[in-house]
């Protein structure tokens, strides 16, 4: 049977991908980010995953006005990184897993949650990023990757609760998918950060740190936070957190915080990561 064995939680900033991708990892500057994901290197190293779902939001790559779906999960085959405005990254195409991504579809929407199905799209710094920041500069991606894209750059975005709430019907469809598969699921972007307006720049230390302090036990309350709550406290794009409850949901009850980051700033962003694992 599919296990979801572990859950790992990272922000997708850009500008650590550019810094990768320019050799500028060592400098002063991005030093202390890079150092924060060590562990987590090599943790992976030794929990290999054959597939991540790894849950992620498009910035205008994939989608646009023109179609802007709640929640899409990627069936294709493969997935092209997009080109955002300075050619696309050097990295390796994204290799998916349609089976499980389609036996998750059919699972999930029966679970009564809507899924957009996605056959073809680019994957953006969103889902990019944090496959670097695990996994380095490999010449191929060492597993398998569904994509799940949530809306949470057009008003109004799923609220935590419906995420959290997501994330268990992805679990009990993975649990129910007949082939010996060791999965992890991602949740990225966050933590607070403002990219426009009067309020561009804005960090919220104590309001990030007791998100990371209630992720691994006190989920179930922390879901219920209104999502007018993550724009005032965490800014605009903090709103992207919610990306992580689908990750924390899709966990058990009871999971082991085997890593926790947290550093200000990394361009207009504080970074966040954690890595949670299942405990029966
Ligand atoms: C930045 C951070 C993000 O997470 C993002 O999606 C876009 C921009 C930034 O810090 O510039
Ligand atoms: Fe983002």
């Amino acid at each position: 049977m599919a296990r979801i064995t572990a859950g790992v939680a990272t922000s997708h900033v850009p500008a650590i991908g550019a810094a990768i991708d320019n050799g500028l990892t060592g400098t002063d500057y991005w030093k202390p980010v890079f150092a924060g994901y060590d562990f987590s290197k090599e943790w992976i190293r030794n929990n290999q995953p054959d597939v991540v779902i790894l849950v992620y939001n498009d910035h205008a790559s994939a989608f646009g006005m023109n179609m802007v779906p709640t929640f899409a999960i990627g069936c294709a085959d493969e997935f092209a990184p997009a080109d955002e405005g300075w050619g696309p990254r050097p990295v390796p195409k994204v290799v998916g897993c349609p089976e499980l991504a389609w036996h998750i579809m059919q699972s999930v929407i029966q679970s009564d949650f809507d899924l957009t199905v996605i056959n073809e799209m680019a994957v953006d710094h969103g889902l990019t990023v944090p496959l670097s920041l695990l996994f380095g500069q490999p010449q191929a991606w060492p597993c398998r990757v569904i994509p799940f894209a949530v809306n949470v750059v057009v008003y109004p975005p799923p609220s935590g609760q419906r995420c959290y709430q997501l994330g268990k019907a992805i679990r009990r469809a993975v649990d129910s998918f007949d082939e010996d598969l060791n999965v992890q699921i991602w949740g990225t972007g966050g933590m607070s950060h403002q990219l426009q307006g009067p309020r561009a720049g804005l960090i919220n230390k104590e309001f990030d740190n007791a998100f990371l302090d209630r992720l691994a036990g006190d989920a179930e309350a922390l879901a219920k936070i209104p999502h007018l709550d993550y724009v005032r406290e965490a800014g605009s794009e903090g709103i992207e957190l919610v990306m992580w409850l689908i990750m924390r949901g899709a966990l058990n009850a009871k999971v082991r915080e085997l890593h926790r980051f947290y550093h200000v700033p990394a361009s207009n962003t504080a970074v966040g990561h954690m890595v949670l694992e299942n405990v029966d």
